[in-house]
C-alpha cells in the first residue's frame, strides 16, 4: 500500500483528481475546469459486494465463490501524458489497474483498465467499466445519439433525474444499429454550441456497450462507461489480463462546438488512418445499380465518371457468387469469387481499365457475413453464430460468421488478402456488415465460455482489421454496417472513414451530418450524390460537398444539364476540398433549431460557409459566421450560385455580429460561399 496522496490528470484545461486516502482508498475529487475546486468527493472505480450498494464499475466472483471485491491502491505511475493506478484486493491476489492518457492540446482523457488475478481458479467478472467518472452534483443533461437504419443519429437531451439512465447497444455486431457509442453531458445548463460545460464520451469499441449514469441520494451523478455487461460474464483465468477498450472523453468550458473541434484534431491525429491526407471523390455504383450490373455497365460508369472529374470508382455488392449468384440479397455472401455472369473477366480487367483511365478501384466486401444460400454455409453451418436447438434466425438472409473460430478468421483474412493481392489495382475496401446478433451461441466456445462470444467477437474482429491493414497499408478502408451501425473510434482505428447512413436524401442528410459532426471530422464521412429525395442536384451536392463528395448515381442517365452541373460542382470540390477536409469546423445553425441549417469550415486563408434551408424561408436573411479573424477582410464569392454569385469584402468582425446575407431561402435550397482572406 502507498501513502496518501494527490493525483492530478491534467490537460491544458480541463483535470481529473484522485486522492489516495491513509488507507489505500481511492476517491475521486473532481472532473471539469482545471481551475476549479473539486465538487464533491466519491468512491473512485467502485467494486461490488464489499459495501457500495450502487452499481459498481466493477464485480467480480473470485476462484473461491467470494462475490465482494476490495481495491486499495498499490501503486501509482505518472509519466508526461501517462498514468496509471494499480490497485489489489488485500485478501486476493486481484489487481485492477486504472490507465489514463492525455492529449492536453485538445482537453482528451483516454481511460481504460486491466485486471487480472493469480487466484487459484477462474474469477468470473460481472462489470468491468473503461472508466468510471463522477461528474459532481451540479444538474447534468445527456443528449444521446439514437435510431435506425437509414435514420441514424438522432440528437435527443434530456435532463438526469435520480436513479439510474442507461444508454446502451446489446446487438454485439452492427452494434449501432439503434445507439451510438458516444453522449454529451452538460453542466448546469442544457448543452449550447458556444458556450457552457459540456462533456463528450465515446467508446472505441465496436460492440456492445454500456453507459451507465446513476444520480445517487446524495445528488452527485456518477457513470459507468465501458462495454456493456449484459450477458457477458467473463470467465479469467489466473495471469490473463483482461483489457478494457478505451473511453475517449473530452471537455470544454466553451460549448460544443469548442468540445467537437477539438474531438476533430485528436480523430484525425490519433485514431483516424491516414488523417491528414485529403480523400478522393468517388463513384459508387449502389444506388446506380443495386445489383443489376456487368461488365459493360461497369466500364460505362467508370468512363463517364471520369468525364466528370471522378478520382475513384466503387464496385459495390454483386460482382461475386457462383453457384450462387449475388443477384440480390438473398444469397451468396461468402463466395467471394467473381460471378462470371456479370464479369465474365473478374474483376481484374475492371482494374486495368480503371488504372488507364487514372481512377482509383475499390470494392465492397462484407466478410463477416454468410447467406444461408452460399457454397460457403452448405460446407460449414457451424461457422455460423446461433443457439443450440433454436430455429435460426436471419436478417437481411444472412447470418453472422462465428469468428472466434481460428478457421473462419484465417479464411476471412485470406480472402480479403487474396482478392486484393490479385488485383494490386484495388486500393480501396467498403466493408460492410448488414445484421446483428440475435442468437448469440458460439459452436466454438465451451459451455461455460458461452457468454465471452460477445466481447471475444469484436476483439476477433480488431484481430483481422489489424492483420489487413498491416499487409495492405495502401489500401483505404470505409467502415460500413448498413449504413451507420459501426460508427466508432475503436473500427475507425483501421479505417479512413466510414458511411453515416443509407439514407441519403439530403434533406434528411444535413440531421445525420450533423449529428456525426460532434465526433467526427468531415475527412471521415462519405457524403454521395444520389437521386434519393429527388431533389435538386445543386442541394445534393452542396449537403454532400460538406463532407467527403461522392456521387451514387447512374451518370449515364444524366441529361447534358446535370452533366455540366455536375462537372462544375466537382470542380468546385476540389477547390475547398483540403477547407473541408482539414479545416477547423463551426457549426452555425442547427437544423434541429429551425428552417435553416449552417456549417463552416476554416483553413489557412480560406474559409466555406454552407448553408441549407429545410423548411419555409426564415425571417432573419443573416447567418452569423463564426471562427474569422475579427480584424480581416474577407472577399466572399458564391460556389455554385443560383443566380449572380457575390464577390465582396468584408470585416471579419461585421460577418460575425451581422452576419452574411444569404437572402430568402426557399425549402430544400442551398447556398456555399468561399470567403478568402485578403
Ligand atoms: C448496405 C450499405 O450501407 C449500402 O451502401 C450498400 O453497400 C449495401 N449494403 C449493399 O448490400
Amino acid at each position: 500500500m502507498i501513502d496518501s496522496r494527490l493525483i492530478s490528470i491534467e490537460t491544458r484545461l480541463s483535470a481529473i483528481r484522485f486522492e489516495v486516502d491513509a488507507g489505500g482508498r481511492l476517491w475521486q475529487l473532481g472532473y471539469g475546469a482545471k481551475d476549479e475546486a473539486a465538487d464533491g468527493r466519491q468512491v473512485a472505480y467502485p467494486a461490488g459486494g464489499n459495501g457500495w450498494v450502487f452499481e459498481p464499475a466493477i464485480q467480480a466472483i473470485h476462484a473461491d465463490g467470494n462475490t465482494s471485491t476490495d481495491l486499495r491502491v498499490i501503486d501509482v505511475t505518472e509519466l508526461e501524458n501517462e498514468f496509471r493506478i494499480d490497485l489489489r484486493d488485500p485478501e486476493y491476489p486481484f489487481c485492477v489497474s486504472l490507465n489514463f492518457r492525455t492529449y492536453p492540446d485538445q482537453d482528451v482523457i483516454e481511460s481504460w483498465t486491466e485486471i487480472w488475478h493469480e487466484e487459484s481458479g477462474v474469477v468470473t467478472l460481472g462489470a468491468f467499466a473503461s472508466f468510471a467518472p463522477a461528474f459532481g452534483k451540479s444538474d447534468h443533461w445527456l443528449t444521446q445519439f439514437h435510431g435506425d437504419w437509414a435514420d441514424e443519429v438522432h440528437m435527443a437531451e434530456e435532463k438526469l433525474g435520480y436513479g439510474i439512465k442507461i444508454l446502451d447497444s446489446k446487438l454485439m455486431v452492427r452494434a449501432q444499429q439503434f445507439r451510438s457509442p458516444y453522449f454529451l453531458l452538460s453542466r448546469g445548463a442544457e448543452a449550447s454550441e458556444d458556450e457552457g460545460e459540456v462533456f463528450g464520451g465515446a467508446l472505441s469499441w465496436s460492440g456492445s456497450f454500456q453507459f451507465l449514469f446513476e444520480k445517487l441520494p446524495s445528488g452527485d451523478l456518477r457513470a459507468n462507461l465501458g462495454m456493456n455487461p449484459y450477458g457477458s460474464a467473463y470467465r479469467l483465468k489466473p495471469n490473463h489480463r483482461f483489457t478494457t477498450p478505451k473511453m475517449v472523453m473530452g471537455w470544454s468550458g466553451q460549448g460544443k462546438g469548442h468540445l467537437s473541434r477539438n474531438f476533430h484534431t485528436w480523430a484525425r491525429h490519433n485514431a483516424l488512418r491516414d488523417g491528414d491526407r485529403p480523400r478522393e471523390i468517388l463513384l459508387n455504383n449502389w444506388e446506380a445499380t443495386y445489383f443489376d450490373f456487368d461488365e459493360a455497365k461497369v466500364l460505362d460508369l467508370m468512363e463517364k465518371g471520369k468525364d466528370l472529374g471522378m478520382e475513384m470508382f466503387l464496385l459495390d455488392d454483386g460482382w461475386f457468387g457462383q453457384k450462387y449468384p449475388r443477384d440480390g440479397d438473398d444469397q451468396g455472401l461468402g463466395d467471394w469469387i467473381p460471378d462470371v455472369a456479370k464479369l465474365p473477366n473478374g474483376i481484374s480487367p475492371l482494374c486495368e481499365r480503371a488504372q488507364e483511365l487514372g481512377l482509383r478501384f475499390g470494392i465492397w466486401m462484407e466478410p463477416e457475413m454468410v447467406s444461408p444460400r452460399s457454397e460457403l454455409f452448405e460446407g460449414h453451418p457451424d461457422w455460423a453464430i446461433q443457439q443450440p436447438k433454436r430455429e435460426l434466425e436471419v436478417q437481411r438472409n444472412q447470418l453472422v460468421l462465428d469468428l472466434l473460430r481460428p478457421e473462419v478468421r484465417e479464411y476471412i483474412f485470406d480472402l480479403i488478402d487474396r482478392t486484393l493481392s490479385a488485383n494490386p489495382g484495388i486500393s480501396y475496401v467498403k466493408w460492410d456488415c448488414n445484421r446483428y446478433v440475435t442468437q448469440p451461441g458460439s459452436t466454438y466456445l465451451s459451455s461455460e465460455e458461452q457468454s465471452h462470444l460477445s466481447i471475444d467477437y469484436t476483439r476477433a474482429l480488431y484481430e483481422v482489421l489489424e492483420k489487413v491493414a498491416e499487409r495492405h497499408p495502401q489500401v483505404e478502408l470505409m467502415m460500413c454496417a448498413g449504413g451507420g451501425g459501426r460508427v466508432d473510434y475503436g473500427s475507425l482505428k483501421y479505417a479512413h472513414e466510414f458511411w453515416p447512413s443509407d439514407m441519403t436524401d439530403p434533406a434528411r442528410r444535413v440531421f445525420i451530418q450533423w449529428g456525426y459532426s460532434h465526433f467526427f471530422p468531415a475527412i471521415s464521412m462519405g457524403c454521395h450524390v444520389t437521386d434519393m429525395g429527388k431533389r435538386s442536384l445543386k442541394f445534393a451536392f452542396d449537403v454532400a460537398m460538406s463532407g467527403r463528395l461522392g456521387m451514387d448515381v447512374d451518370v449515364s442517365k444524366l441529361n447534358d444539364e446535370e452533366l455540366s452541373f455536375s462537372r462544375m460542382a466537382v470542380e468546385a470540390y476540389k477547390d475547398i476540398r483540403e477547407v473541408v477536409q482539414l479545416g477547423t469546423q463551426y457549426r452555425l445553425e442547427s437544423p434541429y433549431a429551425g428552417p435553416r441549417s449552417g456549417v463552416l469550415y476554416s483553413y489557412d486563408c480560406s474559409v466555406v460557409v454552407f448553408i441549407f434551408s429545410l423548411g419555409e424561408a426564415s425571417g432573419d436573411q443573416r447567418v452569423q459566421l463564426k471562427g474569422l479573424q475579427a480584424d480581416t477582410r474577407y472577399r466572399i464569392e458564391e460556389l455554385l450560385p443560383a443566380g449572380l454569385g457575390v464577390s465582396l469584402e468584408t470585416l471579419g468582425s461585421e460577418l460575425m455580429a451581422d452576419g452574411l446575407d444569404v437572402g430568402p431561402m426557399a425549402a430544400y435550397t442551398s447556398r456555399v460561399f468561399k470567403l478568402e482572406k485578403q
